[in-house]
C-alpha cells in the first residue's frame, strides 16, 4: 500500500486539532503527571503537531526550555499561534534526524507520533542521542491494536463493514507494534535503561453525534483522510451506520474510552 493510499494527511492544523488534538490535549497532562518532572528542565517534543504536549509542558512543568520539532508547516503555524511562551520554540524537522546537538536536553518526549515515523528505531536512536546521559526519553502512542482508542475503533468497524477494502487502512493493522511489551523492547534496544510502561486513559465525550462525526469530514489524520475521500453516497452510508451503531448514555452523549501506552526510560551515563 502506498503512503498516499494511507491518507495520513498531516497538513491541516485546525482540522487535526478538531479531530484528535482535543483528545491529545486530555492525554498530555496525564502523561506529564506520570513522568513527574521538576521545574527548570530542558525539553524536546518530537512531532509536536499543533502543540498539545508542548503547551501542557509549559502549563505544568515550568520548563527552562522546550523545542518542538515538527515536519508539517501547517501544524507548526497552529502550534506557534497557540503556544507563544518565550521558553518555547518550534522548528521544522524530522524525528529521524533531529536538528539538535548531542546530549542537549534533559528530556526528549513525543506524543502520539512514533507509529507514524517510517523508521521508529531511527527516531528512538535520535532521541537517545539528543538527551543527556541520565536524562529521560518518554513517549506515548494510542493503543490501536488493543482497540483502546474507541473513537477510531468505532469508525473503522463501521467503515470496514461497508467497505472491506478499508481493513488495511485501520490503525490496528497498520500499527501492530503499539503494545506495551513491543514498545518496551524497542526502548531497551535503543539503549534506554529502567524502562517502564503504563496505560494512560481518558474519556472522550461527544455531546451529540455531529460532534463525533464532523471532524472525520475534515480530512486530517488517517480515518478523516479516508472519510473525506469517499464519494458522497458512501460517506453518507458510513455516517448513517455510525449514527445507528454508536452507544449513547442517558443524556444522549457518546462516551468512549481513549487509552494510550506510555513508555519511559533513562539514558545510561555511558554511551553505547
Ligand atoms: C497524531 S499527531 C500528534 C501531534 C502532537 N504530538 C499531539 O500530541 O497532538 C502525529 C504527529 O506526528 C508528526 N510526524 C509524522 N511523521 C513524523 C516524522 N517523521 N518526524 C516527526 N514528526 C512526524 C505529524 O506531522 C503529526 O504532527
Amino acid at each position: 500500500m502506498s503512503e498516499s493510499d494511507r491518507h495520513d494527511a498531516w497538513d491541516a492544523g485546525e482540522a487535526y486539532a478538531r479531530y484528535m488534538g482535543r483528545w491529545s490535549r486530555l492525554v498530555a497532562p496525564r502523561f506529564l503527571d506520570w513522568l513527574d518532572v521538576g521545574a527548570g528542565a530542558s525539553w524536546v517534543d518530537v512531532g509536536s503537531g499543533t502543540g498539545a504536549l508542548t503547551g501542557a509542558i509549559v502549563e505544568r512543568c515550568a520548563p527552562r526550555s522546550v523545542v518542538g520539532i515538527e515536519p508539517s508547516a501547517g501544524f507548526l503555524a497552529v502550534a506557534r499561534a497557540r503556544v507563544s511562551d518565550p521558553a518555547v520554540r518550534f522548528e521544522q524537522g524530522d524525528a529521524r534526524a533531529l536538528p539538535l546537538a548531542d546530549g542537549s536536553a534533559d528530556l526528549v518526549v513525543s506524543g502520539l507520533v512514533l507509529n507514524f515515523v517510517p523508521d521508529p528505531k531511527a527516531a528512538l536512536a535520535e532521541a537517545v542521542r539528543v538527551v543527556r546521559p541520565g536524562g529521560t526519553v518518554a513517549f506515548y502512542v494510542w493503543d490501536y491494536p488493543g482497540g483502546g482508542m474507541g473513537i477510531m475503533r468505532a469508525f473503522w468497524t463501521a467503515a470496514i463493514a461497508l467497505d472491506p477494502g478499508a481493513a488495511d487502512l485501520g490503525e490496528d493493522r497498520r500499527f501492530p507494534d503499539c503494545r506495551p511489551e513491543k514498545l518496551a523492547a524497542m526502548a531497551e534496544a535503543a539503549g534506554l535503561e529502567a524502562v517502564r510502561t503504563d496505560a494512560i486513559e481518558a474519556l472522550t465525550v461527544f455531546p451529540d453525534f455531529d460532534d463525533y462525526w464532523q471532524p472525520f469530514t475534515l480530512g486530517a489524520g488517517p480515518a478523516p483522510g479516508y472519510c473525506a475521500k469517499l464519494p458522497a453516497e458512501a460517506r453518507e452510508a458510513l455516517r448513517a451506520r455510525l449514527d445507528a451503531d454508536l452507544p449513547r448514555n442517558e443524556g444522549g452523549a457518546i462516551v468512549l474510552t481513549a487509552r494510550a501506552w506510555a513508555v519511559r526510560g533513562v539514558r545510561g551515563e555511558v554511551c553505547r
